[in-house]
């Protein structure tokens, strides 16, 4: 009798978690406790472990960059380690339904609000984001139809390194990146390490 309680107390505690959640959110948030441990509960990001924060990020987005990861067309270029890191994770999703799934979990968590950790000069970088705006927004909100990503809930030193990583070909280099390879003529418009710092300093100064 009372062991019946406690494991129905059991229960009721999981359902709890996910009370009032969508049936595929409900098989996402299971999937989603392994992702926790490096992007955090809330989908937060963590930058000891280079994981950026998920939570605000667009949907279309998510679902493409996780099968990009499993499908091996991002994180597997020579020297990509923490891309790497990221595919072998990926792996488990075998399906597009469990990665749709995990994606409607994360779509339920409050939105980011990385801190700031990039010192550059916003001034100077607002004039570089204006040709970055045609895709990516001017508030970077992001745009659908130009397949770019939100920059504005995600962390400035993921985007660093993201920019150095498609100037130098550990992103967007695979023949099958589509979307990828739109990106890093963009990535090499920007002349040095300063110029990068610059952009996301006024990226920064976009976000609420
Ligand atoms: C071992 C730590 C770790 C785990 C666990 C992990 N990730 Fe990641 N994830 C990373 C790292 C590191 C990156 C950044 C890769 C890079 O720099 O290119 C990343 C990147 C991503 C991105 C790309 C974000 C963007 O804006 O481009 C998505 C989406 C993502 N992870 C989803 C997931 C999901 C879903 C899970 C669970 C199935 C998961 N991750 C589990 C470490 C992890
Ligand atoms: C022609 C359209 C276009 C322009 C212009 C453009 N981007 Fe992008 N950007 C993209 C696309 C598409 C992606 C997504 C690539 C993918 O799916 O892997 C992307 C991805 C990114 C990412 C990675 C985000 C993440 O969460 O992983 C960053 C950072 C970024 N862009 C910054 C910039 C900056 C800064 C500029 C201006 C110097 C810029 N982009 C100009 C299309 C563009």
């Amino acid at each position: 009798m009372r062991i019946l309680t406690i494991a129905s107390l059991g229960i009721g505690l999981a359902l709890f978690a996910v009370d009032g959640l969508a049936q595929d959110a409900v098989h996402g948030a299971e999937d989603y406790k392994l992702c926790a441990s490096c992007h955090g509960f809330k989908g937060e990001g963590n930058q000891l472990v280079n994981a950026p924060a998920l939570a605000g990020q667009a949907d279309w987005y998510l679902i493409r960059q996780i099968r990009n990861f499993r499908d091996g067309i991002r994180g597997t270029a020579e020297g990509d380690t923490h891309g790497k890191a990221m595919g072998q994770m990926a792996q488990g999703l075998a399906s597009d339904d469990k990665v749709a799934d995990i994606v409607a979990y994360i779509k339920t968590l409050p939105a980011a609000h990385p801190a700031t950790t990039v010192a550059g000069d916003p001034k100077t970088g607002q004039a570089l984001y204006a040709s970055c705006a045609v895709c990516h927004g001017s508030k970077a909100e992001g745009n659908e139809a130009m397949n770019a990503p939100a920059l504005a809930r995600s962390d400035d030193w993921y985007q660093v390194r993201q920019l150095q990583s498609f100037r130098s070909g550990l992103r967007g280099a695979h023949p099958d990146d589509v979307y990828g390879q739109q990106m890093r003529p963009m990535a090499a418009m920007l002349a040095d390490e300063q110029a990068i710092n610059n952009v996301v300093a006024y990226i920064n100064s976009l976000k609420k």
